[in-house]
């Protein structure tokens, strides 16, 4: 994710702000970029492509003795990473400045509606508020932002600033992390705990919406509705390295917890439930391509390449094309039969995986069509396909891929029901079922996190902790599940554990069931819920623990097994095809 810094108050602004985006760099970017203003009216702009080292090293060579500007670390989601594209942004006066994370939805719409006042620069959606906010400036920086704001949809943490205006720096945020540092006779302002640590630990957490003046020797603060409200200031006790895992253990449960926001991120701006809709940019393909494909290829590895197994069947189910799936590694080193009728799907979340890059070049040059299901934007395999589909979850940092899979998996059920719209296979009403469904996903997610059930996972944990192996069961979609669950548990507990097709458990794995083989079912309301209900039977009477992930309510299960982990269901029947 996108780091940002901002700062007012009596030190060199510069060297503040560097220093926060150093603290920020663990979480992955592209470019960066800092903009001061030096005296009242002007203010200078430096963006660099690369590691922060680019953007210090021109600085260097600069007298730029501010004590007022922002910052901000770039990790692509519209437009290539460059430096037209990095961050800040201005408006044509070159005085406003602006940084954001998030994305905004109805930036195409703003676009048009601005490109002919305005001469746009970059290929981000965050140029469109730097315009929207100088249309509406008319000398109050606060009443511009406030304005503009009414006409924005989509996520933001945003830091402005304008030349004429060395008294404050304006804060503002939507379903974005931003938050106030609050120092004597300095301000700061930070997309995240770690930035601002070596300075305070006086922190104000903004809620959505609210609009922060920050001057340097106070806040003024308004609430959606406009009135000025006051906030509590936490006192943050974390050491830096804990701040940086915001409070987690480590950056892999941190990740786990952030799959309703990169869920909320992979959904926004592709989805219209109003007109019952899916937008997808960037894929380059025609509508004469997609009536031409008559068969589909993903290609992947790890957990994309189970991904690619649920995407399989999200595409058979909707789209009615042959799908195979094909591990990169295998699929470089034979001979596939791929055409140009074949559109091959490329998943990887770092989009730099070497046996998935080969393997795309080599059906490039088959003839294929293809596509990347990629979360780095810029990344090798993005520069090998026709058309890219970015999950747009954020930096992963933990090794074993987690918010990537779910995000991964979202795109791939747009996708499907993409492909179908443009075909005209489905209407706007199936379309906008699936949408109020998927909107849903997220909420349910946030359940799985609540206190009780976090303890009862704990628990059941802890019972697995002194087993050595362990079997992972699941039927039709809950199949590939069951084979990233047991990647996982092997990767990162070193259990050996193994994922089946729990209709396969009899041809051979059952000769391995007793009680010390725990066996994770996953058993959950759909249309093979009888079947996997009859092999975890089998496994009790084989004496072996019984684990199953039900829907929330299966009181059968609850009495027929050792320990239940509940999910929410989604909707009254089955899954969300
Ligand atoms: C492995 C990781 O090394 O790479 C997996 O442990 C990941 O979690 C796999 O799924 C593939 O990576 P990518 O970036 O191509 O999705």
């Amino acid at each position: 994710m996108c780091g940002i810094v901002g700062y007012i108050g009596y030190q060199l602004a510069k060297d503040i702000i560097l220093d926060g985006l150093k603290k920020l760099e663990y979480r992955g970017y592209d470019s960066s970029g800092i903009s001061i203003i030096f005296e009242k009216g002007k203010l200078e702009t430096i963006r660099k492509v690369g590691k922060l080292k680019n953007l210090e090293n021109e600085l260097k060579n600069l007298n730029l003795n501010g004590n007022i500007g922002i910052g901000h670390t770039r990790w692509a989601t519209h437009g290539k990473p460059s430096e037209i594209n990095a961050h800040p942004h201005t408006d044509e006066s070159g005085k406003l400045v602006i940084v954001h994370n998030g994305i905004i939805e109805n930036y195409m719409s703003l676009k048009n509606e601005l490109k002919s006042k305005y001469e746009f620069k970059s290929d981000t959606d965050t140029e469109v508020i730097a315009h929207l906010i100088m249309d509406n400036y008319k000398g109050d920086l606060y009443q511009a932002v406030k304005l503009a704001l009414r006409r924005i949809e989509g996520t933001y943490a945003l830091v402005v600033m304008h030349a004429d205006n060395t008294d404050y720096i304006i804060a503002t945020k939507n379903s974005s992390p931003l938050i106030i540092g609050l120092g004597e006779n300095e301000n700061f302002v930070a997309s995240d705990i770690p930035a601002i640590l070596n300075h305070t630990r006086d922190i104000i957490y903004l809620d959505d919406q609210d609009i922060a003046i920050v001057y340097k020797d106070k806040i003024d603060l308004f609430n959606k509705e406009g009135n000025k409200v006051s906030k509590n200031i936490s006192k943050i006790s974390w050491s830096i390295s804990a701040a940086e895992k915001g409070g987690f253990e480590h950056f892999m449960l941190k990740e786990i917890y952030e799959q309703p926001f990169s869920i909320t991120q992979s959904l926004a701006g592709r989805v219209s439930e109003v007109e019952g809709k899916i937008y997808i940019e960037d894929l380059n393909l025609k509508i004469e391509d997609l009536n031409n494909i008559n068969r589909i290829v993903i290609l992947a590895c790890g957990t994309s390449y189970y991904a690619g197994i649920v995407g399989k069947y999200y595409l058979e189910n909707i789209l009615k094309i042959p799908t195979d799936v094909d591990y990169s590694s295998e699929f470089r080193y034979r001979n596939p039969v791929i055409d140009n009728k074949t559109l091959v799907i490329a998943i990887s979340q770092s989009g730099e995986t070497a046996d998935t890059l080969a393997a795309i070049k080599l059906a490039n040059s088959l003839g294929a069509k293809t596509l990347g299901i990629l979360n780095v934007i810029g990344s090798a395999i993005s520069r090998e396909t026709i058309g890219n589909i970015y999950i747009h979850c954020g930096p992963e940092i933990g090794v074993a891929s987690t918010k990537a899979f779910t995000s991964t998996l979202t795109c791939l059920y747009l996708f499907a029901l993409y492909f179908a719209q443009e075909k005209k296979m489905i209407n706007s009403d199936y379309i906008r079922e699936k949408i109020s469904n998927l909107k849903h996903v997220p909420k349910l997610i946030e359940k799985i996190f609540s206190p009780n059930s976090i303890k009862n996972i704990k628990n059941i944990s802890n019972k697995l902790a002194n087993f050595k192996d362990c079997l992972y069961l699941g039927r039709n979609y809950n199949y590939p599940i069951a084979l990233e669950g047991a990647l996982k548990l092997k990767e990162i507990s070193y259990i050996h554990a193994e994922g089946y097709p729990a209709g396969e458990m009899k041809h051979g794995p059952i000769a391995l069931i007793d009680k010390n083989t725990p066996v994770i079912a996953i058993c959950t309301e759909s249309s093979t819920y009888d079947k996997v209900f009859s092999n975890i039977k089998e496994v009790k009477a084989r004496d072996a623990l019984t684990i199953t992930i039900a829907t929330e309510g299966d009181l059968n299960l609850a009495t027929e097994v050792d320990y239940i982990i509940n999910v929410q269901k989604l909707v009254k029947r089955f899954h969300l095809l």
